[in-house]
């Protein structure tokens, strides 16, 4: 790690992002063309590929000897993430949302060294939003980020967004959590989630944990995102990738989160897991509200293949 310039690769994420932030506004989601992977729900567009295309050859010219894993390349069972330097991205995340024109879908482009989220650039191309982090050296958040500065370009904020000494976090009742039902919708994984579903919604008296609130938004990356900025206390997934995660994971990091295993008691959970509980940063109760959500879990598990 410590002769990657982490800066350099930060700005050159940037860049990258901001033109498939282009190439993504310029599309037309009602006439593009679309197909599905694994089911009717598991989406890819051209603009996905092209994205992907441009991405991976702007990164391949700039950093040659790092190794490249994207969502639309992959191959499962084959593509592996190694000790080496990768580029882990996702052209589209959240392309449910960009073909209903729904604004919240960004492109995820993360770096990790030795398996570890080491840079994070999450760009939402609708909202001109984007999110950074560098590890050891704090995320940030910008709005207007396209702009020139004198022309609207958004301040750099730190996160979390509430300052260095972020509020507590009390138990589920009082916590905004975020959960996705991902594109799996049948067998163990589905039951678990489903179960888990009900019980964080339930009322206490019938056994529930009463969450202040539950939402779906449709992209892992701008999840992760939230729980940084300190806008979501809580975000549980079973099923998404490395490519979901990586860059969000390092921002959440950087603004004092933590990413610990969606299945019960395992604190240190791997990049390419595919199950992953997001808890924001906070000056006191986040180990409190993990062991209560794996409670909430019981004795489920979820398994998702590689
Ligand atoms: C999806 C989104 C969604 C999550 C799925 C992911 P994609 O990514 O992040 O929120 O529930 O698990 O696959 O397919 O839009 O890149």
């Amino acid at each position: 790690m410590a002769d990657i310039d982490l800066q350099a690769v930060h700005d050159t994420l940037v860049s990258v992002a901001f033109e498939a932030g282009r190439m993504i506004l310029a599309a037309n989601p009602s006439s593009i063309s679309t197909d599905t992977k694994l089911n009717a729900v598991d989406i890819v567009t051209e603009t996905d590929q092209a994205v992907e295309r441009m991405v991976s050859s702007r990164l391949r010219d700039a950093y040659p000897s790092f190794a490249f894993v994207g969502e639309e390349t992959y191959q499962a069972g084959v593509t592996r993430i190694t000790d080496a330097p990768t580029f882990i991205v996702d052209p589209i995340d959240g392309t449910t949302n960009f073909v209903h024109s729904f604004p919240n879908a960004c492109i995820s482009l993360g770096l990790a060294v030795d398996r570890q989220p080491a840079v994070g650039v999450v760009y939402n191309p609708f909202q001109d939003l984007l999110f950074t982090g560098i590890r050891g050296r704090g995320s940030y958040m910008q709005r207007n980020a396209s702009l020139e500065a004198g022309k609207g370009l958004g301040e750099k904020v730190k996160l979390p967004l509430g300052g260095a000494n972020p509020p507590a976090l009390g138990d589920l009742s009082s916590a905004l959590v975020s959960i996705e039902w991902g594109s799996q919708r049948d067998g163990e994984n589905f039951e678990v989630k489903a179960r888990t579903f009900r019980k964080l919604a339930a009322a206490r008296e019938n056994g529930g944990a009463m969450v202040g609130g539950m939402r779906s938004l449709g992209s892992a990356a701008l999840n992760l995102c939230a729980c940084a900025a300190g806008q979501l206390d809580v975000y549980w997934e079973g099923g998404c990738y490395a490519w979901d995660v990586a860059a969000g994971w390092c921002i959440l990091n950087e603004a004092g989160g933590r990413m610990v295993s969606g299945n019960p008691g395992i604190w240190d959970t791997e990049l390419d897991s595919r199950v992953y509980l997001a808890v924001r940063g906070a000056r006191s109760g986040l180990k409190e509200l993990v062991e209560e959500f794996w409670k909430v879990i019981g004795d489920g598990k979820m398994d998702y293949k590689h």
